[in-house]
């Protein structure tokens, strides 16, 4: 099939890239001239395993081409995307400018029938409004459907996810466009859930918001393993093993980060609030996500007792590990909590050291090319994103090289016994802190 996607971010460079992979012809579309640039010479502007692969293979079999002339794809393509973003506005709202202004540009180019898709996760009821839009500014009074197709891939697996994906949910009105949206997705063999635009609007803020949810009840249940004793670890396995109830999005840590569930999950409560059924769950959702940063920073303090002055490792500034992204990174504000604190910090990061460097809020901190470089002399080290990379360093010569060797561990990468055998004292999340055996 021909496709276009507008918006060449995370999402759409993506799925743009998968779906040529698949044997479609798609064109990426985006306003970006530097980012057009350098997608047109061969880079990829964003770090996510295999995906430069594909688009370097599919770019090769001319299935895949980026351009930013959005007329031009409109025309070639019988179903258009909307992929760009939609940030978090000041009070929490969903900012929803950019799929208005692409629905407006989709609409005076709109020639003859063709099906426009919104990809971009957005609060229920937009579609609504995508459509009205269009029609509104439907110059040669083509027809059209919107449909709403939302998309639930991981950072760091965004390629993987994209290819075997658990299910696709297709939210549409007309038949027509429901036939070209399964053809689009056939090559998935994945289970297809074809429903209502605002049920399909809402399928991605509700489970957005559900993963959310069981990030926060872990996090609470951590801090009550850690004043009981109990191991949040082995708590989160005897649950997980619940088939209803399930393992993953249970690992105990510093608070969920990212692009998607911070605003996703302020977004879903105010969406809530102005349909006049406040979702008031939510709020302390977030609320336990902020207060998780505040209990790791609070042990920091309780240990270290002062941090003016001292050197402080920070491993990891992404949101999660095996991407560059560092939008709410709660790695991130950490950083910049204890460099207000007066500590020298001292940070790496496998992928995300470019991007972190542009932070204002982080400037003072000094970047080094290495985890071993990074707790040279260090008077503790913070373990803030569970990088495989960091796994596998050699702990004895990170004993070796600290000047006192206590750890904080925010995403529990290491098993206590093992750290005080090897002279640490460390501290991690809803397990009891253990000092060298
Ligand atoms: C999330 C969803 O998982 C995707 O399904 C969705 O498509 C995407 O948002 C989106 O809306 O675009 P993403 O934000 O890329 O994906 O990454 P996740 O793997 O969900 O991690 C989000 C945050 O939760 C990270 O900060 C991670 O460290 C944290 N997390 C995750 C935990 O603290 N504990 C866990 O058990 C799992």
């Amino acid at each position: 099939m021909d496709l276009a996607i507008i918006g060449s971010g995370y999402v759409g460079l993506v799925t743009g890239a998968c779906f040529a992979d698949v044997g479609h012809n798609v064109i990426c579309v985006d306003n970006d001239p530097a980012k057009l640039e350098a997608l047109q010479s061969g880079k990829v502007p964003i770090y996510e395993p295999g995906l430069e692969e594909v688009i370097h293979r599919n770019v090769s079999t001319h299935r895949l081409r980026f351009s930013g002339n959005i007329e031009e794809a409109v025309d070639k393509s019988q179903i258009i995307f909307i992929a760009v973003p939609t940030p978090q506005k000041p009070n929490g709202d969903a900012d929803l400018s950019y799929i208005e202004k692409v629905a407006r540009e989709i609409a005076g180019v709109l020639h003859s029938y063709r099906v426009i898709v919104d990809k971009s996760t957005v609060p229920v009821k937009t579609g609504e409004k995508v459509a009205e839009s269009i029609k509104r500014y439907n110059k040669h009074n083509a027809e059209f459907d919107v449909v709403s197709n939302p998309e639930f891939l991981r950072e760091g697996c965004a390629v993987r996810d994209l290819m075997q994906p658990d299910r696709i949910v297709i939210g549409a009105q007309s038949e027509r466009a429901i036939a070209l949206m399964k053809q689009v997705y056939e090559p998935f063999m994945a289970p297809i859930l074809v429903t209502d635009i605002n049920s399909a609007e809402l399928i991605k803020h509700a489970a957005n918001s559900f993963l959310a949810l069981k990030i926060s009840y872990i996090n609470a249940l951590s801090a009550i393993c850690e004043a009981s004793g109990a191991d949040v670890e082995k708590v989160a396995d005897g649950i997980g093993t619940d088939k209803r109830i399930g393992r993953s999005f249970l690992n105990a840590g510093i608070g969920y980060g990212g692009s998607c569930f911070p605003k996703d999950v302020a977004a879903f409560i105010t969406i809530s609030e102005q349909l006049g059924v406040p979702f008031t769950l939510l709020k302390e959702v977030q609320r336990i996500n902020a207060e998780q940063k505040d209990r790791f920073l609070k042990v920091i303090r309780d240990t270290l007792w002062v941090l003016r002055e001292k050197k402080i490792a920070i491993w990891g500034l992404t949101f999660k590990p095996d991407t560059d992204d560092i939008r709410s990174s709660v790695a991130i504000d950490l950083v910049a909590d204890m460099l207000r604190e007066g500590a020298q910090v001292c940070a790496y990061d496998p992928k995300g050291m470019e991007k972190a460097r542009m932070i204002k809020a982080i400037a003072d901190a000094t970047f080094v090319n290495s985890a071993l470089e990074a707790v040279e002399d260090a008077e503790a080290l913070i373990i803030a994103t569970e990088w495989e990379e960091f796994a596998n360093v050699d702990l004895a010569v990170v004993k070796e090289k600290m000047r006192t060797a206590i750890v904080f561990d925010g995403r529990n990468l290491f098993d206590p016994k093992t750290m005080a055998q090897l002279g640490f004292r460390y501290h991690s999340i809803g397990r009891a802190a253990v000092s060298p055996a």
